[in-house]
């Protein structure tokens, strides 16, 4: 029979959550002024920009219009091994950076800030996660993208969430037993969805666990035509309520490809930018974070993805700072599950391509 284990022993450490970074505005004169000089920076640096969707809209907007890319965090990964500048410029958290490193060896890596964390990452330390997988040798350890270099390096397969329910279905079908780390509530949906037995590291992310799923339903009361979007990061009772769960690519998708005019999105606030741009007539309303229980730390804004902004990516391009460097052993051992991962990945992308033609 199938389980989910909790190990008693496995207590995420308290994460210190940062204010969200307050940027100066910049006139409509400025911004352009500031986007000319950065656009300038990027091809005398033959550098690229690869951006998330959480990060500042103007960001987005210059990764777009400068030839880079605004993406999920498997896509970002894709992206970057795919360029032939010498430089990419990771405008995201540190665990994108790394993976663009641990893929792309030959190539400077750079960070507008190398502080720019995540709370999975933070709560999955190296050394304690491979005393967790010395203790169960018989599981395949699977790791979510939003971990450290090293952490990557002691596992098996890597995976995002655009491709984290797949690659645990083909290890369910080979009869494995999975160990996975760090996210507690993605690992709990997968496992539901796949029934395989699964050893649960206890982390979540501190932008989705806000998510408050009483407060929800009542705003689905109020906006009863409305589809609810939702990250796996949330918490199991605002899964529940949704009727897509996916990665940030795949709500994105399902604004622009749904019928409804009213969504319900909880994930960070970050994705509205793209949303807005794709499919400008939809309603588009925040899940909330208050309400019942509420005790906010975050808001719906990772405060790490707040710390990208026009300003310091200008001074990395200028200065050629904020390097991401990966020992070379640490890389070697990692890049074998973010490469299976991106493999599998493309497998599963033309699989599908030839079903939906047949
Ligand atoms: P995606 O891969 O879905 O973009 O998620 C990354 C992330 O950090 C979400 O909080
Ligand atoms: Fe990490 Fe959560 Fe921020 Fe994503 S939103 S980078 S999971 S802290």
């Amino acid at each position: 029979m199938s389980r989910s284990v909790i190990p008693e022993q496995l207590k995420s450490p308290k994460i210190q959550v940062p204010p969200h970074p307050q940027w100066p505005i910049l006139t409509g004169a400025e911004l352009h002024a500031a986007k000319t000089r950065i656009k300038k920076l990027l091809t005398s640096r033959d550098a690229v920009l690869v951006a998330h969707y959480y990060t500042d809209p103007d960001l987005q907007e210059l990764a777009e219009e400068s030839g880079g890319c605004v993406a999920d965090s498997l896509e970002m990964a894709r992206f970057g091994s795919v360029q032939k500048a010498k430089t990419l410029v990771v405008c995201g958290v540190r665990f994108m950076g790394e993976t663009a490193k641990i893929l792309n060896p030959e190539k400077r890596v750079l960070m507008p800030d190398l502080n720019a964390t995540c709370s999975l990452d933070e709560g999955c330390p190296a050394d304690e996660f491979a005393h967790f997988c010395d203790q169960h040798p018989d599981h395949t350890v699977v790791v979510y993208a939003n971990t450290s270099a090293e952490v990557k390096a002691r596992s098996d397969w890597v995976v995002t969430s655009g491709i984290a329910l797949p690659i645990v279905t083909y290890l369910a079908g080979k009869g494995e037993k999975v160990l996975w780390a760090p996210d507690k509530h993605l690992g709990s949906y997968v496992q539901k969805l796949t029934g395989v037995d699964m050893l649960l590291w206890q982390g979540s992310c501190v932008v989705h666990e806000e998510f408050k799923a009483v407060a929800l339903e009542r705003i689905r009361k109020l906006h009863p035509d409305a589809a609810v979007l939702v990250h796996p990061e949330s918490p199991e009772a605002v899964i529940g309520q949704a009727d897509v769960v996916g990665s940030t690519t795949a709500l994105i998708q399902a604004v622009q490809n749904m019928e409804n005019k009213t969504f319900i999105v909880a994930t960070d606030g970050g994705i509205f930018h793209k949303m807005k741009q794709l499919a400008p007539d939809k309603l588009l309303i925040e899940a909330p974070t208050a309400g019942e229980g509420a005790t906010c730390q975050s808001c719906a804004h990772c405060p790490w993805m707040g710390m990208n902004a026009l300003q310091n990516l200008e001074q990395v391009l200028l200065n050629g700072e904020n390097e991401i460097i990966i020992d070379p052993e640490i890389r070697e051992k990692a890049v074998l599950p973010i490469q299976r991962m991106l493999d599998f990945a493309s497998n599963h992308q033309r699989d599908k391509k030839n079903n939906r033609a047949t």
